[in-house]
């Protein structure tokens, strides 16, 4: 009987295995480097037999597979206009994104404008959609995790920048600012005691704008716009606070060899590169003839893809085909309209498969936005870098790559082409170098247990089998941040030491004075 009810078990259990899990994925922000993280992450779940609804603003270029849905938020794309991105404000500083507020402000309104989506609000009110596990972006918001109180399910967080305090804040604490920089400040350790200063100043600013004002923002859109369903359906309306701090998992788009060796706690996993398509795609035959004869090597400049190098200076533009005309290698150059008087050497591409660019032996130099994206290419593919960060995570990225030794930054200002060819003469000059440090970095990627993709699933499989995994839940969220830093002890001491002062004080009141009063009587 027993050895029945084990085998019976067995099957049911390979069963449930084989079917999959189902899968909400939360991709809601219209970016075109984030609709790559989403499209991929979803390509590897469905690959990994799961079953996936698919929150997305790119809904043309899902495939049809019988085992995912896509649930259209098209319409967010209104909540992130162009007016975010100006390559003019930016050159000339009169746009600074590098500012939590501004980013908070942009991200919440992309996260109310997806909750506010019909096609949203009927996935939530439809009782008969049943999931085992949500997939949800963090971006400088936390509200999505409010989905877990109506679907009633585990929830994982997929951040696509390095580890920050804000979200490792959601699933253990904050990093040390003595030697962990914001990613806004983009500061490389170690610092001088005035960044110190300015990293801890910053780190509290953050703790308590997520802890104040985004909390009661975010509050108030979870209490309008997801408990009422919860409530309409039955089911208990928890605190935000404990769901924001329910994760099971907090997924990063990162690798170490990338990144920085830091301390991350127990749920943090890294899964950075999935997006990377292996084998590799093939050039396309005018592209692929271009990159085999190019006998000097070849340089491929992209700026990405949210910022349109056709807003670019006129100057500058003419600038750069200069300076690239100038060179003895063949440039690509990803631009979206074609130059007059572009030199032989340089190639105009209004679309590059960029993965295979970098993956052809001709490649020498990648000239990018330094993207987390571009950046884990460059790695994958051992290809050294100029790097010219434009808005948020890139000035950190290109420090960072900078101060590993395989990359050059260069500011994006009117002076760009000057600064270039500086840029260029230094690392052309000195291409072994950078080579071999780049290829080292990528030696250390690529040695890794498992695939990204292999341990995105694994990771995903693991929260659901062990319905939510909390055994890797952090200890410290179970302790106040005030006594994580022992501020009690430090006031226990300070109160100490004010009494010790008074009584010191006292004493000498005492003796001082009774000299007085007997002088007096004297
Ligand atoms: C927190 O997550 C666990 C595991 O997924 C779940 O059982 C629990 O109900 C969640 N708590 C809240 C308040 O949602």
């Amino acid at each position: 009987m027993d050895m029945l009810k084990c085998l019976l078990f067995g099957l049911l259990l390979s069963l449930s295995l084989c079917d999959g899990a189902k899968i909400l994925a939360v991709f809601p922000i219209p970016s075109p480097s984030h609709g790559i993280l989403g499209d991929n992450m979803i390509k590897h779940l469905l690959d990994g037999g799961h079953e996936v609804t698919y929150i997305t603003p790119y809904v043309s270029k899902q495939p049809s597979h019988p085992k995912l849905r896509v649930i259209d938020v098209t319409d967010n794309n209104k909540a992130f206009s162009d007016k975010v991105l100006n390559v003019k404000q930016i050159m000339s500083g009169a746009m600074n994104l590098q500012d939590n507020e501004i980013l908070f402000e942009i991200m919440v309104n992309v996260a109310v404008t997806t909750f506010e989506n019909p096609n949203v609000q009927n996935l939530l009110k439809d009782p008969t959609y049943k999931f085992d596990v949500i997939i949800g972006e963090y971006l400088f918001t936390n509200v999505y995790s409010t989905l877990a109180a109506v679907l009633q399910c585990p929830y994982i967080w997929f951040s696509t920048i390095e580890p920050h305090s804000m979200v490792l804040n959601l699933v253990h604490g904050p990093l040390n600012p003595a030697y962990y920089s914001d990613y806004l400040l983009a500061q490389i350790a170690p610092y001088s005691f005035d960044v110190r200063v300015k990293q801890l100043w910053s780190l509290l600013k953050g703790l308590y704008l997520q802890s104040g004002y985004f909390y009661d923002r975010e509050e108030e859109i979870y209490m309008k716009l997801i408990a009422p369903i919860a409530k309409e359906q039955g089911k208990p309306v928890p605190n935000y606070n404990d769901l924001k701090y329910n994760a099971s998992l907090l997924l990063g788009n990162t690798q170490v060899a990338i990144g920085s060796a830091i301390p991350l706690p127990p749920s943090y996993k890294h899964i950075g590169g999935y997006h990377i398509e292996e084998p590799v795609k093939p050039l396309p035959e005018d592209l692929k003839k271009i990159m085999d004869n190019a006998k000097n090597g070849v340089i491929y400049f992209s700026l990405g893809s949210n910022l349109k190098s056709k807003d670019l200076p006129d100057d500058l533009k003419q600038g750069l085909l200069k300076v690239f005309g100038g060179l003895k290698q063949t440039v690509l150059w990803k631009f979206e309209e074609n130059l007059p008087g572009t030199p032989q050497n340089v190639h105009i591409v209004q679309w590059a498969p960029q993965q295979s660019i970098l993956a052809h032996p001709n490649l020498i130099l990648f000239v990018t936005h330094g993207g987390l994206l571009s950046l884990t290419e460059a790695i994958h593919f051992a290809a050294p870098l100029i790097v010219i960060p434009v808005f948020a995570d890139q000035f950190f990225n290109a420090n960072k790559a900078q101060r590993k030794g395989y990359a050059v930054k260069v500011d994006l200002t009117y002076r760009l082409h000057e600064d270039l060819r500086v840029a260029l003469d230094k690392v052309l000059g000195d291409l072994p170098k950078y080579t071999a440090r780049v290829q080292e970095l990528s030696v250390a990627y690529h040695d890794k247990p498992m695939k990204p993709k292999d341990a995105l699933n694994f990771w995903v499989n693991h929260v659901v089998k062990t319905k939510g995994a909390p055994h890797l839940k952090s200890v410290a969220l179970q302790v106040p941040l005030y006594q994580r830093v022992y501020l009690d002890l430090i006031a226990v001491i300070f109160v100490a030491l004010i009494v010790l002062l008074l009584i010191i004080k006292k004493i000498l009141c005492l003796v001082t004075g009774k000299k007085t009063t007997k002088e007096k009587t004297n």
